[in-house]
């Protein structure tokens, strides 16, 4: 497929994306790559299902695929394999796009970057984060019955959907929504601000602010860009 030879490579920014499922927000990803809209080469998809569509886009693009199962292992033991095989790789982030697993400790810290002060790891979640943390974001914000919901990107620390604040986006609840229709339109949106706040993460000078004093006792702390007001 010709797709790969047009894939981003020049880009010296590299990228692993970890999915374990429908691959929307991957497919995104590449054509983002593939077409400069993101300055980052995808160096690897790494996968913990090896019959998830996400899968086949890696495929269609000619991207090396890293698939373990973490069936019958520890988390630890399953974090050693995928590890392991990411040896072979030169990359600077890894992109979470549906992986349905979380990071032991030892792994966040594994991708600790001293001098911005965060793991080098960010996820997407389809809510206004701290809202609706966990799975099914969409569904949550339907069954709430709340009237704007959105998506989130945030950096990756060690707890549930936590990790300072890279971007987010309102999405309006229809009168007639259902989960369904929510969540297709929440995908566009993610695709699109997926890319976006990665490209400024990737190109743009940032610092992660700690929480204020006197902020909510549960503050992350922030991404702050520079030009921007702190
Ligand atoms: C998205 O809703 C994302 O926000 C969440 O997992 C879902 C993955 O969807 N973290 P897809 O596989 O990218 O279509």
């Amino acid at each position: 497929m010709c797709a790969a030879v047009k894939q981003n490579k020049q880009s010296s920014i590299g990228i692993v994306v970890f999915a374990s499922g429908r691959g929307s927000n991957f497919r995104a990803l590449c054509e983002a790559s593939q077409s400069g809209r993101l300055s980052a080469r995808i160096e690897a998809l790494v996968t913990n299902t090896s019959d998830a569509p996400v899968v086949g886009i890696a495929r269609e693009f000619g991207i090396p695929l890293l698939e373990h199962s973490h069936r019958g292992l520890s988390r630890e033991a399953h974090e050693e394999l995928v590890l392991k095989s990411l040896d072979a790789f030169s990359f600077d982030w890894i992109v979470l796009a549906g992986y349905m697993r979380l990071f032991s400790k030892k792994f966040i810290r594994r991708f600790w970057d001293q001098d911005l002060n965060t793991a080098r790891i960010v996820n997407i979640h389809p809510s206004l984060l701290p809202s609706f943390p966990g799975t099914d974001g969409y569904g949550q914000a339907i069954r709430y019955g709340v009237k704007v919901t959105g998506v989130t990107v945030h950096l990756v620390s060690e707890g549930l959907d936590d990790g300072p604040i890279v971007g987010q986006a309102a999405l309006d609840v229809r009168e007639d929504d259902t989960e369904e229709t929510l969540s297709a339109r929440g995908r566009l949106l993610e695709h699109q601000i997926y890319v976006e706040s990665l490209e400024k993460l990737l190109t743009k000078p940032w610092r992660v602010s700690s929480p204020q004093a006197g902020s909510h006792p549960e503050g992350r702390g922030r991404v702050v860009f520079e030009g921007a007001r702190a």
